[in-house]
């Protein structure tokens, strides 16, 4: 059994999508351990509620010093014994030491086609007010493991969405989701708690 801890600061459909998953079996060999939120008004952490499992509130606000609270997210991910480590919408930067700890064992879930629209500042509505301003016909969302850059790790998935005339950036972002995210997000987790994901370097091989 895969153990999962999902990483959360907004809504959490994404972390809904999981749940939802793992309850119709789309997703096998896993189990939801914790959620954790670096934001007390996250949804999400009512969807954990409502879902019955663990929400943890861990602040960088609640904590002397970045370090302490780096160390304080470090510690939970290890007292849970937590195999995979999934950002769906965390806005908080994922400390070095974790990173370091959890080598291409923490995913995240990014609105765009990396490598486009993507790196620093580029998250929520802005990646979709990006693809609309440049124009593109096509966007989508992208699963990564995620390494010490910003959107710069091995790509897992990748799922294409059209953009169609006339598209606000909400408009876009709820097409994505829907259309993309919710779909590969889930589908990633599950490959790699069956065993079907290899990393080699910067690339991903899918046994399927
Ligand atoms: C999603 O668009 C995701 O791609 C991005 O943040 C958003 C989170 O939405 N990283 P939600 O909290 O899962 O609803």
């Amino acid at each position: 059994m895969l153990r999962i801890a999902v990483l959360v600061s907004g809504g959490g459909t994404n972390l809904q999508a999981i749940m939802d998953s793992l309850d119709s079996g789309a997703i096998t060999n896993a189990q939801l351990v914790t959620v954790i939120s670096n934001n007390a008004n996250a949804y999400a952490l009512k969807r954990a509620e409502d879902y019955g499992v663990e929400g943890l509130l861990i602040s960088p606000r609640d904590f002397p010093s970045r370090e302490d609270f780096n160390l304080k997210l470090l510690e939970a991910l290890l007292e849970r014994e937590i195999d995979l480590v999934v950002l769906a919408g965390y806005l908080v930067v994922v400390p070095p030491c974790v990173i370091r700890r959890f080598e291409n064992r923490i995913i995240n879930i990014h609105p765009s086609l990396i490598p486009s629209f993507c790196g620093t500042g580029c998250y929520g509505l802005h990646v979709h007010e990006m693809a609309l301003e440049r124009g593109v016909k096509v966007s989508g969302a992208t699963v990564h493991f995620v390494d010490e850059g910003t959107d710069t790790g091995p790509i897992i998935l990748q799922k294409p969405v059209k953009v169609e005339q006339g598209d606000t950036p909400e408009v876009l972002q709820r097409r994505i989701m829907e259309q993309a995210e919710w779909v590969i997000l889930p589908k990633a987790i599950n490959l790699i708690a069956n065993g079907k994901v290899r990393v080699e370097g910067r690339t991903v091989w899918i046994d399927e």
